[in-house]
């Protein structure tokens, strides 16, 4: 759905360099994002995701005939991306995903071979070592010494696409897909299926950065296990129809309610705490806003609950105001292709 979206952020800063093809790669736990590329700008997407099934002559031409993408190693076959889902629901198995709380899976075997398959279907070929600039998470429980490891193994894959590559800390692609006018001050917060991603930015510098492995998945697998049910209904109830700004009326929105708030709470607690022990932070003389993006951040009535979760409880710096990305699903690719056309200007 979210496939060749019209990106009006983008757009607009990619005008003057049409001709250089910077591109912009958001490597999400859930989803990966190009935003850029030589030919228009548009963000394209696939999930980052994979089912696999045994060999067969008849289900590899059922695939062809269905136009998925597919993976064969060996004696078995790998329907990954977007295809991965209507595939996991005829088979009613859980997709498999490359990577966790935002870095790659330590425990899939499988997971560096499909996610290079993944970003070959939505990076352009490079024609000429153009930069490319990719998300990575802050460190946090979960994203550590393995954020090293990640970042490398990345870096090569996509020099092997003929790029020349920069890692960029994914709450300040919010920043910079956000806040161009605020002059890149402020604070960029990623919700995601993995992990929430923060950064607070002055003048486009990162002063402070951190992630915290809660996100869509921590929020779906809780209710799952709490109401009993499977883990795919509760995502897709969370995805269509939540709403936070009522109240809930069934079991199963309730535990969404209580989920989401747990999860905002610990981000809002650990952002407080990362203000309130850092000694770097130049002195501020105005409010600064905060933008919220990611999938996890969809729900109406998000923003508010933020808002709240900042105004109970104080906060030890002034917020002008908590906006909504204007697409949070391509927030964090757009900022990566700001980033990336900035250096290539
Ligand atoms: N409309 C929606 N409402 C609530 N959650 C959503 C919505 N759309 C996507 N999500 C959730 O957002 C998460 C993926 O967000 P995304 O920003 O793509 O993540 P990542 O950075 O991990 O790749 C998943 O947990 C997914 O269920
Ligand atoms: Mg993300």
């Amino acid at each position: 759905m979210e496939d060749n979206k019209t990106m009006t952020g983008a757009t607009e800063a990619g005008t003057s360099g049409a001709e250089v093809g910077a591109v912009g790669l958001d490597i999400g736990t859930s989803r990966i994002v190009m935003a850029g590329g030589p030919n228009g700008h548009r963000a394209k997407s696939q999930l980052n995701a994979f089912v696999g099934v045994p060999y067969s002559k008849m289900t590899e031409s059922i695939l062809q005939q269905n136009k998925m993408v597919y993976h064969r190693d060996g004696k078995e076959l790998f329907v990954f991306g977007n295809d991965s889902e209507r595939f996991a629901s005829f088979f009613n198995a859980v997709p498999r995903r490359p990577m966790q709380h935002g870095v790659l899976n330590p425990q899939e075997p499988m997971g560096q071979q499909i996610i290079q398959a993944i970003i070959e279907t939505v990076v352009p070929k490079s024609r000429s070592n153009e930069l490319l600039c990719f998300s990575v998470p802050g460190k946090g429980e979960g994203a550590d010494t393995n954020l090293v490891y990640h970042e490398a193994v990345l870096k090569n894959f996509l020099s092997t696409l003929g790029y020349e590559s920069k890692a960029i800390n994914e709450g300040l692609a919010v920043v910079f897909a956000e806040l161009q006018n605020e002059n890149f001050t402020g604070i960029g917060i990623s919700c995601g299926g993995g992990m929430c991603n923060v950064c607070v930015a002055f003048l486009s510098v990162p002063m402070l950065t951190f992630s915290i492995p809660l996100g869509g998945d921590y929020i779906d697998s809780s209710v799952a296990s709490v109401v009993d049910e499977p883990l795919t209904r509760v995502r897709l109830i969370k995805e269509e129809s939540l709403d936070l700004s009522r109240q809930p009326k069934d079991k199963i929105s309730s535990a969404l309610h209580i989920y989401y708030e747990e999860v905002i709470n610990t981000l809002v607690d650990k952002l407080r705490e990362e203000f309130e022990n850092s000694r770097h932070l130049p002195k501020l003389d105005r409010a600064i806003p905060v933008i919220l993006s990611g999938g996890t951040a969809k729900p109406r009535g998000f923003l508010q609950k933020f808002e709240a979760a900042i105004k109970s409880g104080g906060f030890p710096i002034q917020i002008s105001d908590v906006r909504l990305a204007s697409d949070p699903l391509t927030a964090t690719a757009r900022g990566c292709f700001i980033a990336a056309m900035s250096e290539v200007r």
